[in-house]
C-alpha cells in the first residue's frame, strides 16, 4: 500500500510516496537522485549501500523505509558541509580505490569508526579497521590501502595534508 513517508536526508525535508516495505535504497537512489550509495547484493551482504540513520552505519539495501520515517538519514553526499572528511582525504592520499563501487559505503562506515575513535582519543589500529569493516566486500581486493587509510585518518595525521 502506498503511504507518504517524510525523510530528513542530508538535513532536508522530503515526502516520499511508496509503499513502507521499499528499501531506503530505492528511495535515495531513484526518487532523491542520491546515486552516491550503490546497490551491490541488496541482501545486506556487501557493505555498498551503507548509509547513517540517526548517526548509525546501516545496509540501506535492507532498511524499509517505514523506519526510516523521523530519523536523521546522512548518506556519502552529506557527510560533510564543506570539504572532504579526514577519511575520504586519506582514501585519495593512499590512492585505496580501484573501481571505486565499495567506498561509498567504506567511507561511511569508516567515518563512523573515526568520529568515535577521534572523540575517545583512541587512534584505531589495522585490526580494529578490519573488524569494522567485517561487513564490507571490495571486489578489487584494495583492502590494504583502504585499512592504512582510515587507521591514518583515526590519528588526524590526513588532516595535514
Ligand atoms: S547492497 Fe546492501 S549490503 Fe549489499
Ligand atoms: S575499489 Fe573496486 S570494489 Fe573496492
Amino acid at each position: 500500500m502506498t503511504e507518504t513517508h517524510t525523510l530528513t536526508v542530508n538535513g532536508e525535508v522530503h515526502e516520499v510516496a511508496c509503499p513502507g516495505d521499499t528499501p531506503l535504497l530505492w528511495v535515495l537512489r531513484d526518487r532523491l537522485g542520491l546515486t552516491g550509495t550503490r546497490y551491490g547484493c541488496g541482501a545486506g551482504s556487501c557493505g555498498a549501500c551503507t548509509v547513517w540513520v540517526d548517526d548509525t552505519p546501516v545496509h540501506a539495501c535492507d532498511t524499509p523505509v517505514w523506519s526510516a520515517a523521523g530519523t536523521d538519514v546522512a548518506t556519502v553526499e552529506g557527510l560533510t558541509e564543506a570539504g572532504p572528511h579526514p577519511v575520504q582525504q586519506a582514501l585519495i592520499d593512499h590512492q585505496a580505490g580501484q573501481c571505486g563501487y565499495c567506498l561509498s559505503g567504506i567511507v561511511m562506515r569508516g567515518a563512523a569508526l573515526v568520529d568515535s575513535a577521534r572523540s575517545a582519543r583512541r587512534p584505531l589500529t589495522a585490526e580494529d579497521v578490519k573488524a569494522g569493516l567485517d561487513g564490507h566486500l571490495c571486489r578489487c581486493g584494495a583492502h590494504t590501502r583502504i585499512i592504512a587509510a582510515i587507521v591514518e585518518a583515526s590519528t588526524g595525521m590526513s588532516d595535514e595534508a
